[in-house]
């Protein structure tokens, strides 16, 4: 079944550094099984995925092509499933998909490649897909299938509820398979609700298996498919039956594995050798967090046997000295001070009486937050802002991207609705201008970039609301400041990669400010990865000002898409329920993102919503963790702290 040492694990695993590593990896073996193929002079069965994983996979693979003479002359594909309805040249098709990003480069045969056909109509389907399988088995079977993973734990599009016997059919889409993908299609109503794909049973009949999962946001769905019971709630948990799978994870989507959540049940085996843990200040938090989650027990009041029980003995002998008592302790009062109500200090003797009423400059220091769309500020960290501002610090917003691509355009026609009525008294030429966007929105197809005065208006719509939630938390309009930097602008959900021009914008504002403080965005698994980019354009030039500002503390926030693991947190900042409330204003001043986002992701909450239950959470967390009961916690990790972890 499985050849791991590993118990907890089902699926063997390979955990790679990044996704890069990790698909050059994945690329090398497709190449090896190719060149073997080649040497016995036999033809090599593909089964190829589509989605954001295999993408760079697909890139070494030209590369190899290209740079290393690696021929598809003997390849034939298969790909795993298609949308239907769909035209091929739809920009959204896997037939554009795989064009795109792979045929198009390398020397395969236009007729070794097979993708489900998304243009037949719906009574020619059930023999297409008799026709595809025997197509399979005729060209000898699939050699090796490459596998993405959706969060429903579907491969291909097996939902959940698909046989582990399933072939080749047609299937309706899961409403979170269409919401997740309904960032690259503008909205979910344009995704297709059905698509043809391979069964689970035609997938498991591969000699080989490799599926991927790249992000955190595949964390939860990986640990589940190679840790949890076959199931077919979980389509991808039949793969734990094949003989011949690999599951390739990088760092982040491995961190829901057991061996990464609590090393300590493995050593409590004997699995993990002479990698014996050493614990130090950092791990006896994690440990303890977890042991106190596990038994349901405030940190003061674990017992001798509760860490005995769960395989933390080590831990006690390590860092108690023998006593739990010491562990207990040393790990209850490390976390006491991580919360604070004063994030960029100067915390007073006694609170000023204009504390919650007027501004007081107490030791004032000079911050930046760096918000990567309009909104992630007030999202995130809406409380922890008012109480900057509130406590005298020279707070500014620097908003990196324009985020114009998140306006609907309706709004868009809205407003320049409005600007065509308000000039018909203040004069200029409104009715030009609406005219414009209107022949824009309608010219328009699915996908296509917008025309350029409506993207303007979008982007004067997401500016004016962050200005509008930014005054809302007490920053003055002179220190909030818009970059619109240019890997964004591509008009597409497809950026740039970062480039010097942006970096030397980030630069350039930091040195005008020159910061005491920076907030950052730690929150990577928004749709387009934006967030994961800002943040690179920070972490860039952060050495690059070392210099000028030795002192800089930068702090990362997250929030509306996910929240820091309570044990890496360096400072929590409680709020109290009329500062949630006030926070939950400032978010509402993004009109555009409110009720129906374009880009929700798979949550359904609107964000406020998200951000609040976050909120809450934590503070929940920290109640049973024995402290005080707090009604919601805005987090925050040292970017100090994840570099010395290697987590960035
Ligand atoms: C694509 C496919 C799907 C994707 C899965 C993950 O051909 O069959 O199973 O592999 O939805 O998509 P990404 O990689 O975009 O997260």
């Amino acid at each position: 079944m499985n050849n791991t040492t590993n118990p907890y694990e089902k699926i063997p695993v390979k955990v790679f550094n990044n996704s890069r590593c990790a698909s050059v990896w994945i690329a090398g073996e497709i190449s090896q099984i190719i060149k073997q193929k080649q040497a016995q002079q036999l033809p090599c069965v593909l089964g190829l995925a589509t989605g954001s994983t295999p993408i760079q996979v697909y890139k070494e693979l030209i590369r190899l092509h290209k740079e290393e003479g690696l021929s598809f002359q003997n390849v034939i594909t298969f790909n795993l499933d298609e949308y239907f309805p769909i035209p091929k040249e739809s920009l959204h098709s896997y037939y554009h998909f795989m064009h795109e990003n792979l045929f198009n480069h390398v020397d395969i045969k236009k007729e070794n490649i097979h993708i489900p056909d998304g243009t037949l109509i719906k009574e020619q389907i059930e023999d297409f897909c008799q026709y595809y399988e025997n197509l399979i088995l005729e060209k000898g079977g699939l050699d090796f299938q490459l596998l993405g993973i959706g969060s429903t734990g579907h491969i291909g599009f097996n939902e959940p509820g698909s046989s582990i016997n399933s072939k080749t059919r047609l299937i309706t889409l899961d409403r979170k398979t269409r919401a997740d993908a309904s960032s690259s299609f503008y909205g979910i109503e344009n995704v297709p609700k059905y698509a043809i794909t391979m069964g689970i049973g035609t997938i498991l009949q591969a000699k080989k298996i490799i599926i991927a999962a790249f992000t955190e946001g595949k964390q939860k769905i990986a640990s589940t498919v190679i840790e949890g019971a076959i199931s077919s709630q979980y389509p991808a948990t039949f793969l734990q039956n094949h003989k011949n799978t690999l599951f390739v994870l990088e760092r982040a989507s491995a961190q829901g594995l057991t061996r990464y959540q609590a090393p300590w049940l493995l050593e409590a085996q004997g699995l993990k050798g002479e990698l014996q843990i050493k614990y130090d200040l950092s791990t006896a938090k994690k440990g303890v967090i977890w042991l106190s989650q596990k038994v349901g027990k405030p940190i003061l009041r674990l017992q001798q046997e509760d860490y005995e029980d769960n395989g933390l003995l080590e831990l006690i002998t390590q860092i108690g000295q023998g006593n739990c008592g010491i562990v207990n302790l040393t790990v209850f009062r490390e976390l006491s001070q991580i919360i604070t109500g004063w994030p960029a200090g100067g915390r007073p003797d006694k609170l000023p009486e204009s504390y919650f009423t007027q501004k007081k400059a107490i030791s004032k220091q000079k911050i930046i937050i760096f918000s990567p769309h309009p909104d992630d500020d007030v999202i995130c960290m809406g409380g922890t802002m008012k109480k900057l501002t509130n406590q005298g610090h020279e707070v500014h917003v620097v908003y990196m991207v324009s985020g114009n691509l998140a306006v609907f355009d309706f709004d868009a026609l809205r407003f320049a609705d409005v600007l065509k009525e308000t000039q018909k008294m203040i004069g200029g030429n409104g009715e030009e201008f609406y005219e414009k966007v209107k022949k824009q929105i309608k010219e328009k197809k699915l996908g296509e970039v917008d025309g350029p005065d409506l993207a303007y208006i979008k982007t004067v719509i997401r500016r004016t609301e962050a200005r509008s939630a930014a005054l809302c938390t007490g920053v003055e309009e002179q220190n909030i400041h818009f970059l619109d930097l240019p890997f964004y602008e591509t008009g597409k959900s497809t950026k740039r990669p970062l480039g010097d021009e942006d970096k030397k914008i980030v630069k350039d504002i930091i040195l005008k400010i020159q910061p005491d403080q920076i907030y950052a965005a730690g929150d990577l698994t928004d749709p387009h990865g934006t967030h994961r980019v800002c943040l690179e354009s920070i972490l860039a030039v952060l050495p690059q000002v070392k210099e000028q500002l030795p002192n800089l503390n930068t702090l990362l926030y997250r929030g509306a898409w996910q929240e820091w693991e309570l044990d890496k947190v360096t400072m929590a900042v409680p709020l109290s329920p009329d500062e949630l409330y006030e926070k939950r204003i400032a978010i509402f001043k993004h009109q555009s993102q409110k009720d129906r986002p374009m880009f929700p992701g798979s949550d359904s909450r609107e964000f406020w919503q998200r951000s609040e239950s976050r909120n809450k959470e934590t503070a929940r967390l920290f109640t049973n963790l024995g402290f005080v009961n707090y009604e919601a916690l805005e987090c925050f990790v040292s970017l100090d702290v994840l570099l010395l972890l290697g987590e960035l």
